[in-house]
């Protein structure tokens, strides 16, 4: 096992390879990439992991923590400053007027969605590409979700089915980023516009992303992020609320406190979802290394789809157009297995681990899934929209696209895009490498 310091020191040195293969690429962009056979499947030694450690840390983490432990002012309310100090900086870099930090990017959107009043009754459009959290977070408020249809091309909420679902009782419309890319938000903000409903992205996998130029999250009236384990800036668990609107943002913080505090904003409801100054000095380390990553990602996807574009099946997902920038926190393609002799999805998945690539099936469907079908049977959704409503409510939740979208999808993390131009050969190659062996 190596200690602490010779895993930080790898980490350091991975990274920078990685920097220097993203500036390096400018050139090498220019060059037709060849797909060489890869190694294993020729019968060489079995390849290295295309995986880089996940998170990276160094001495600012650690000084970071320590100053925290060492000040013995561990939370925002007995005067902390890295929460506040977290803020300003996310904010800013977000080009957002307000940010309220939060204990994950739930609390962000339960913050949000409290800070709306919204409740009972209340209708809410969102996607069935999406992470759980994003249904959990309108059910806590007792509101129904409504689901809008997948993009086969870009993975994200069809922005051109977003009006069709709009009914006098919708208070919100949820579009979600995923993948870190950006859906169409100019279909979607004239929708909001046009119908004067407020827009909260889920940007929960999204800093960094832009639609025409502008960071995400403010686009609509706030955005929410994660700063999750897996996310491309992490403190474990943590959120962040931005908006440029002065009142929602007083009405975000005393939601996310109890007692409040400022003026103005009163609720009747709150909770506490305060992050704690260990997490915000975390994420103010985390913050030095978030642009240098974000290139890295940028240039090492933009290679990667460059090669895999010459593989017949294999079709990564589009940016929407509008969308300037991705954050990448996930690789996303769909894949056809009648272009892989039918090769199952599953067994394509232990033929690229045995090539060191590893990957994932992704999101399965939300929609239909045991935990969705039990809200229709949910005692007080039953009585607060009726039984048979909420039996035609989960009957109704039918989004063939994404059903599709969900069989043939194929994911890579983020930190593979933190590796060098070699790994993302080394996958294009696996790839097409089995493919000419089962052809
Ligand atoms: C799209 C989306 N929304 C919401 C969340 C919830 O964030 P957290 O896990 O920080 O509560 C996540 C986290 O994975 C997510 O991916």
């Amino acid at each position: 096992m190596p200690s602490p310091i010779d895993r930080r020191q790898m980490l350091t040195t991975a990274a920078v390879a990685g920097v220097a293969s993203c500036f390096g690429s400018v050139s090498a962009r220019e060059e037709s990439p060849t797909l060489l056979p890869s190694s294993s499947l020729d019968g060489g030694k079995p390849a290295a992991k295309a995986d880089v450690e996940w998170p990276f840390w160094d001495a600012h983490e650690e000084s970071g923590l320590l100053d925290v432990l060492n000040s013995g002012t561990w939370g925002r309310t007995n005067g902390g400053r890295r929460v506040p100090e977290f803020e300003a900086a996310f904010a800013s870099r977000m080009k957002a007027r307000y940010c309220v930090a939060t204990s994950s990017g739930t609390t962000a959107l339960l913050t949000t969605i409290g800070a709306l009043g919204i409740g009972p009754g209340d209708e809410v459009i969102m996607p069935p590409y999406t992470f759980v959290a994003t249904f959990n977070a309108i059910t806590n408020s007792y509101a129904l979700p409504v689901f809008v249809d997948s993009d086969a091309e870009t993975f994200q909420i069809d922005g051109k089915k977003v009006e069709s679902a709009v009914t006098a009782n919708t208070k919100l419309l949820l579009p979600v980023h995923i993948g870190g890319s950006v859906c169409d938000l100019d279909a979607i903000h004239s929708v909001a516009k046009a119908r004067k409903i407020p827009l909260i992205e889920d940007a929960c996998q999204a800093p960094l992303a832009e639609w025409r130029g502008q960071p995400v999250g403010t686009i609509g009236l706030a955005g929410c992020f994660s700063f999750q384990a897996s996310k491309n800036i992490t403190c474990g668990e943590g959120g962040a609320v931005i908006t440029n609107d002065e009142q929602f943002a007083n009405l975000c913080y005393n939601f996310h406190t109890p007692g409040g505090g400022k003026p103005g904003a009163s609720l009747g409801r709150g909770s506490n979802f305060r992050i704690t100054e260990f997490q915000a000095a975390l994420l103010l380390a985390q913050m030095l290394r978030f642009e240098e990553q974000a290139k890295l990602r940028d240039a090492n996807a933009a290679y990667l789809t460059e090669l895999l574009q010459n593989i017949p099946g294999v079709s990564p997902a589009k940016l929407a157009s509008g969308s300037t920038r991705s954050a990448w926190h996930l690789y996303m393609f769909r894949y056809d297995p009648k272009q892989f002799a039918n090769m199952p999805r599953a067994t394509l998945f232990k033929e690229l681990s045995k090539e060191g690539v590893s990957a994932s099936s992704g999101y399965s469907r939300l929609n239909r899934s045991a935990h969705v079908e039990a809200l229709s049977t949910n005692p007080h959704y039953q009585r607060i929209y009726g039984k048979d409503f909420m039996s035609r409510w989960f009957e109704a939740n039918q989004c063939p696209v994404n059903d599709r979208l969900c069989e043939e999808a194929i994911w890579f993390s983020q930190t593979k895009l933190l590796g060098t131009r070699a790994s993302m050969e080394q996958i294009a190659n696996a790839i097409a490498t089995i493919q000419k062996r089962v052809a």
